[in-house]
């Protein structure tokens, strides 16, 4: 027994040698000291021994025992060490690379060309104001001066959201433009000293909504930025010099620009502004249509039916009035030829503003 003892030792350290992960330590762990093992089974056979041979056999079997023991240890640490060297060396952490590069966000081009015309106005004097992009028919249209059923509605078909005979002839929608700001400023600033009010300037920025057909050149949401300025001895001589100011600073110093007689029902005389087109230099292109001028905006004197509704006296004040599209101004600088784009979310068109 002592022999078969010797045996079963050097075998489970042999066979330990090939051991090279955990999985087999463990494997060879049971075949070796577990219950069912050759060892093991000595244990187990202990008791047939004549009574003189026990001790012998006994010490010898726990020399071997603890001796397996030892050894699956040492192997165990031997396998921890390497696989931890492995490790160290796969998941090395070169501390000398670059970084990896965060994204920058970035205002979308609406928004840039937003806060440039803010800047310029105010450089002039123009503050701010913001208004609702749920209107009533009243504001939106007949406080400035469309009736029910003026024809000049048919050029700005609305998003009504809430009609029906309980709104009567005034129904809810989405603001067409921005002009029914005009009408909530001056009651708002009239409303401060109603004998005297005080003298306006202000821009107003935001969406607009229009039932449009879709296409590269109309969008049925669009920013619109409107002025306002109501004073005494306002007059279209200062119309006229507010907004060529406003051109230069925002086209460049040199460029030129004209005023067309036009029609609002809210602005009496009204215009339309055109700049020199500033790709040609006036001679003529695809972007001006040949004509050598660019439409930016419309404009004209409030309407005193406008001033009296937001609580002007319009034989002491006068005022004047404006309506650019940024998304116009911006697809004009920078030849963007589909407005669309500005609200598709496609970050390849984004990304280059
Ligand atoms: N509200 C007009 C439009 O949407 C623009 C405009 C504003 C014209 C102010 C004159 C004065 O077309």
């Amino acid at each position: 027994m002592l022999e078969q003892l010797e045996t079963i030792s050097q075998d489970a350290l042999a066979s330990l040698k090939d051991v090279q992960d955990e999985e087999s330590l463990q494997r060879w762990r049971v075949a070796h000291l577990g219950r069912s093992s050759p060892l093991m089974q000595v244990f187990d056979r202990m008791g047939s021994l004549p009574k003189e041979e026990r001790p012998v056999v006994g010490r010898r079997a726990n020399e071997v025992k603890q001796g397996l023991e030892v050894a699956y240890t040492q192997q165990s640490e031997a396998l921890k060490e390497l696989a931890l060297g492995r490790l160290l060396q796969t998941e090395r952490l070169d501390v000398t690379l670059p970084g990896r590069a965060l994204s920058h966000g970035r205002l979308h081009i609406a928004t840039q060309t937003l806060r440039q015309i803010y800047q310029i106005f105010a450089e002039m004097g123009f503050q701010v104001f913001r208004s609702r992009e749920v209107e009533t028919d009243e504001f939106n249209f007949q406080l400035l001066n469309f009736p029910p059923n003026h024809p000049a509605r048919e050029m700005q078909d609305s998003f009504y959201i809430q009609t029906g005979s309980d709104r009567g002839d005034d129904p809810v929608l989405l603001r067409t433009h921005t002009s029914p700001g005009q009408i909530h400023a001056m009651r708002q600033y009239a409303a401060m000293d109603p004998d005297n009010p005080p003298p306006v300037r202000i821009i107003l920025p935001g969406m607009c909504f229009r039932y449009e057909q879709v296409t590269h050149r109309h969008e049925m949401q669009f920013n619109q930025v409107e002025g306002l300025a109501v004073g005494e001895h306002i007059t279209m001589g200062d119309l006229k010099g507010t907004l060529s100011d406003f051109a230069r600073r925002m086209f460049g110093q040199g460029v030129r620009s004209r005023f067309r007689a036009s029609h609002f029902p809210f602005t009496e005389p009204s215009a339309e502004m055109d700049i020199e087109c500033f790709v040609c230099g006036g001679v003529g292109c695809q972007v001006c249509k040949k004509s050598g001028w660019l439409e930016i905006l419309g404009c004209g004197m409030v309407h005193p039916v406008v001033l009296s509704n937001g609580g002007y006296d319009p034989l002491r004040y006068s005022g004047f009035a404006f309506g650019m599209g940024p998304e116009r101004i911006a697809m004009l600088r920078y030849r963007i030829e589909d407005i669309r784009s500005f609200w598709a979310n496609d970050l390849r068109f984004l990304e280059q503003f």
